[in-house]
């Protein structure tokens, strides 16, 4: 049976995270959120300061900085420069700044190398908005999860509110139409459905549902590629 390397990619709350983490267990491959490398990378700028424009040294940035995807059991996090890195990363701030970094091209192309050599052995699951398109173009197996925008917005409150944190709808809302659109409208790697790409709409189905319907194209995939 062959390991393969699967693509999840979609819009900011469409469910990514949540069923490639599953599917990754439940294939007993290993999950990789790209999210996290963009999030580490606006972490490390607002810890030196180098503002969003300035796209030199951010580049720089990217290309200086060690990060690393660590996995302890089933706890997953990210280490930049040696350090552990918590839920810092995880706040609407630092993804409103991965969402602004990742427009420059220094940063993404940074990170091409790093996402491309931790797929290389297969039997992963990556999920970001350029997997299938741009750094795994010839992966396996590609998945587009899309959600309405209501629910997706209803998600990342439900998320946040789970965490402790106290914030309105209507401003996760406001936040989700902005990074759709910084994600889908910059220049370098936007969002787009990759070619191949097989598409599920998860408005209306349970994560059990979604992973469900995955695993059985992975194990498709898997026997067709033996
Ligand atoms: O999935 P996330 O919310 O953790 O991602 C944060 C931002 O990082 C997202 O708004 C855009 C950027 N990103 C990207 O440009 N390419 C990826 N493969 C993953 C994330």
């Amino acid at each position: 049976m062959k390991r393969i390397r699967i693509s999840i990619d979609g819009p900011a709350g469409a469910g990514k995270s949540t069923v490639a983490r599953a599917l990754a267990n439940k294939l007993s491959y290993v999950y990789l959120d790209t999210g996290a490398l963009y999030r580490t990378v606006a972490l490390a700028a607002k810890k030196e300061g180098i503002s969003m424009d300035d796209s030199r040294r951010l580049g720089e940035l990217a290309r200086r900085v060690k990060i690393r995807l660590v996995r302890e059991g089933n706890i997953e996090f990210v280490e930049l420069d040696g350090k552990r890195i918590g839920q810092e990363i995880r706040t609407p701030e630092l993804g409103r700044v991965a969402s602004q970094i990742s427009k420059v091209s220094g940063v993404r192309q940074a990170l091409l190398s790093l996402q491309r050599d931790l797929a290389s052995s297969g039997g992963v699951v990556m999920e970001g908005r350029d997997i299938g398109s741009v750094v795994l173009p010839d992966a396996e197996l590609k998945f587009f999860l899309v959600a309405s925008f209501k629910e997706r917005a209803k998600r990342r409150w439900k998320e946040l509110v789970e965490r402790g944190e106290k914030v309105e709808l209507s401003l996760i809302e406001d936040e989700v139409q902005k990074r759709d659109k910084v994600d889908s409208e910059r220049e370098v790697s936007p969002l787009i459905k990759p070619k191949g790409a097989i598409e599920i709409d998860t408005t209306d189905l349970t994560i059990d549902e979604i992973v469900a319907r995955m695993y059985r194209f992975a194990k498709e995939r898997e026997s067709a590629g033996a």
